[in-house]
């Protein structure tokens, strides 16, 4: 049996849509109204389809983005997404010819990285790509909490707004935290339609309207913004309500501080449910007893490929002035090699190839992608083989350029 990969033309894109939803083990109806909502933001030339004797039965697309990495630089992306292959085709090699083209495309286009939220975590190492910013998720015993009291930068206010007032206000807000947070990606307008409930799409997970609040400075400038549902329950005359919460985003320390407290102290709530923050999330600092955040989730999330590795070195910043040759391994080719990156004092580099230079540590481009972001340590990769040191000390020394004051948070999925 001959199965034909190619990108999309128009008329494929119900059926490729169907094969999404398949491959994603959800209903297979697909309305017109659900193809008119979704159709213009699906790049055709970036979208690829399998196709058995006409019928779609594997999909795969691509957006670009913009990551931010560590510094504040953001660099051009290939954002991955609705990687499926039906379940009457899986293994016989169909994702692995649709990522050879991405991979082929994305060089192409001339973007340094690829990235991807990976559904499980043995699927994507092999194509090159290293688990590079994790998230952990808490629940917070709010009775146990015993919050600490506000500092005085916390002078602002909370307020309650409307979906419409996160529609006009929340992107530039955004803006400013996405630069500050490696990891993170740009959001387009239909992400903010969505979140505020402007649009919902049939056939999509159904939305709830949570409920919205901002922080003000002092002068009235929107810094944080927080955005939760709350389960009004029972326990006889007692309230437990426990809330759950969809995003909390703050672009000054202060904001970050009075949005948990605010959301820590709401009446009738007993437990708070914290969503996908960064692993090193400030918030059990806030409380007198930091044993009532217990962790529900840590784990991998955004996956990072590098397509252009002196590119992508050369655009973040790094903790301490020095040179490190790293020796990378890619049986895909794109970012084999070996490259020298010079720290100045300032924390900007420069980064080149150096082929005929000794190198420090010898790593996958995978296991590269996982020091990248300031997720992982290359002391760690040493310790369990991951990375050969070239002479004693060469991990720790990569350390010592690459390590960041703070993990990585990758804000939005996609
Ligand atoms: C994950 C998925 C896209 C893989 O597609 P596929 O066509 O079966 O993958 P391939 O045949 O190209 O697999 C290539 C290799 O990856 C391995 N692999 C693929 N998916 C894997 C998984 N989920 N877990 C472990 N290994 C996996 C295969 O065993 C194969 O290894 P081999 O070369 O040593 O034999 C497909 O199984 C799928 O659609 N799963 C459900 C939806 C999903 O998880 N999508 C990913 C969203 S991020």
């Amino acid at each position: 049996m001959s199965l034909e990969v190619r990108t999309l033309e128009a008329s494929d894109y119900s059926g490729w849509l169907r094969a999404t939803r398949l491959g994603f083990l959800r209903s297979a109806t697909v309305s017109d109204e659900e193809i008119e909502l979704r159709r213009p933001y699906t790049d055709l030339a970036r979208a690829q389809g399998a196709f058995d004797d006409g019928r779609c039965v594997a999909t795969f697309r691509s957006m670009p983005r913009d990551v931010t990495v560590p510094g504040g630089a953001v660099l051009p992306s290939s954002a991955i997404t609705q990687v499926t292959v039906s379940a009457t085709h899986r293994r016989r090699g169909v994702a692995s010819r649709m990522m050879a083209n991405e991979l082929a495309a994305t060089a192409e286009r001339g973007e340094p990285l690829a990235i991807l939220i990976a559904a499980e975590f043995p699927i994507y190492g092999r194509f090159g790509f290293g688990a590079a910013a994790g998230v952990t998720e808490w629940h917070v015993d709010t009775a146990r909490a015993g919050l600490r009291p506000p500092a005085d930068d916390e002078d602002g206010r909370v307020e309650l707004v409307d979906p419409a007032d996160v529609f006009k206000s929340g992107p530039e807000l955004h803006e400013r935290v996405r630069l500050q947070a490696p990891g993170s990606i740009n959001r387009n307008d239909r992400w903010w339609e969505l979140f505020t409930g402007k649009v919902q799409v049939p056939g999509g997970d159904p939305w709830k309207e949570p409920i919205f609040a901002f922080y003000r400075d002092s002068a009235g400038r929107i810094d944080g913004l927080a955005a939760y549902t709350v389960d009004d329950k029972w326990r006889g005359m007692y309230p437990e309500s426990p809330l759950e919460v969809k995003q909390l985003i703050a672009a000054t320390p202060a904001a970050e501080r009075a949005l948990w407290r605010f959301l820590l102290s709401i009446d009738w709530v007993t437990t708070v449910r914290t969503g996908f923050r960064a692993h090193d999330d400030v918030m059990p600092l806030l409380l007198g007893d930091r044993r009532a955040a217990r962790i529900d989730n840590s784990s991998d999330f955004l996956w990072l490929r590098f397509i252009d590795v002196p590119r992508a070195l050369a655009a973040r910043t790094y903790a301490a002035p020095g040179a490190v040759v790293l020796d990378v391994v890619d049986p895909y080719g794109y970012a084999a090699g070996r490259f020298r990156v010079e720290a100045a004092p300032d924390g900007t580099a420069t980064a080149e190839a150096a082929p005929s230079v000794a190198p420090d540590l010898t790593l996958t481009a995978a296991d590269l992608a996982t020091l990248y972001l300031g997720d992982e340590s290359a002391v760690r990769l040493a310790t369990v083989g991951q990375a050969t040191e070239s002479h004693p000390g060469a991990a720790a020394r990569v350390d010592a350029l690459f390590r960041t004051s703070r993990k990585p948070w990758a804000i939005d999925g996609f």
